[in-house]
């Protein structure tokens, strides 16, 4: 089973940005982190800072991978052109957030993109893409019987 992970704007600034509301993890960090908890499950990570590059990659996705975690910064709250990619894909997305965007400003409690994914995990941390991940597994493996 293969899932693709993907980080959306300023997420690339992990570890530096905010660390009392998003950790002192970097990016990479984060991700050995959540690769820790799967030996059975391949990982990909893809971040991007640009709209563009995100629809590209999710659209690339269904061929290669069986689900998708997405955490898309600010763009969760806007863009009509992500939620449309994923809600074009055949395979299950999961929407994640590090913080808890329902606490913060109240333009973080906005998602474009939940009901068009499977799932939402906000509030957890970093811990919340192997939450994501092992969700998405289990859709998956249930999906395919
Ligand atoms: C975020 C929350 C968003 O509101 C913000 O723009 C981010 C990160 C999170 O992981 O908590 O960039 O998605």
């Amino acid at each position: 089973m293969k899932i693709l992970i993907i980080n959306g704007p300023n997420l690339n600034l992990l570890g530096s940005r905010k660390p009392d509301v998003y950790g002192h993890k970097s990016l990479d960090e984060v991700n050995e982190f959540i690769e820790g908890y799967f030996k059975r499950v391949k990982l990909e990570f893809f971040q991007s800072n640009h709209e563009g590059a995100i629809i590209d990659k999710i659209q690339q996705s269904a061929r290669e991978y069986d689900g998708i975690a997405i955490n898309p910064g600010a763009y969760t709250h806007y863009s009509y052109a992500i939620r449309d990619a994923i809600e074009a894909v055949a395979i299950p997305v999961a929407e994640v957030h590090i913080s808890n965007v329902h606490g913060r400003e109240d333009f973080r409690s906005t998602s474009v993109i939940s009901d068009v994914c499977s799932g939402t995990i906000s509030g957890f941390g970093i811990y919340g893409y192997v939450l994501a991940v092992q969700a998405l597994a289990h859709q998956i493996k249930r999906n395919g019987q």
